[in-house]
């Protein structure tokens, strides 16, 4: 089965995520960063199973992402297979966030809804992230808590 593996990522988490949950998938899969590539040569009609992600940054997925979902939402309903998931430091959080970052037709239709952990460096963020992801999530050093056992999960669901 063929398998096309969108996301976006801002820090890294997410392609980290991506890249996990691709080595436990079958068949040939193509992971496309979103943010580097832009969306005007993906053709989701040419794969089985079409995977979106992304990470959420005060309360919203990337703009790539959402407008993908947007500009394909026909195309995705028609797609045989399709999995959902976000990056997030909230985990409390997490399905509400995952529920406002795909169109409600989209959530519908997948297979496999994810929540695939997070991952926070620091040294990566100028003063005003770093002061806002403190106060959002209280996390206050580094940290990687990217969920393995989720990614499994999701891989099976979407078999
Ligand atoms: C400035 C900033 C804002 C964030 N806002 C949220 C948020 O609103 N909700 C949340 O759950 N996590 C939030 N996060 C945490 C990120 O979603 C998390 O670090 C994620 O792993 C980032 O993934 P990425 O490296 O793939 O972009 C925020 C992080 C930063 C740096």
């Amino acid at each position: 089965m063929k398998t096309l593996l969108l996301y976006a990522s801002k820090h890294g988490a997410t392609r980290n995520a991506a890249e996990k949950l691709a080595g436990q998938l079958e068949g040939e899969v193509k992971i496309i960063n979103l943010q580097d590539k832009g969306s005007a040569d993906v053709s989701v009609e040419d794969y089985e199973r079409v995977i979106i992600g992304g990470s959420i940054y005060i309360g919203k997925i990337q703009k790539s992402i959402s407008k993908f979902c947007e500009t394909n939402l026909e195309k995705l309903l028609k797609v045989k297979k399709l999995g959902l998931f976000i990056c997030c430091g909230e985990e409390a959080k997490a399905l509400e966030q995952l529920a406002a970052a795909f169109p409600a037709e989209l959530l519908k239709k997948a297979a496999a809804k994810g929540y695939f952990g997070h991952e926070l460096k620091l040294e990566k963020l100028n003063f005003v992230s770093r002061t806002m992801i403190k106060k959002i999530t209280g996390v206050k050093k580094n940290e990687s808590k990217i969920k393995e056992e989720n990614i499994k999960k999701f891989a099976e669901e979407m078999v």
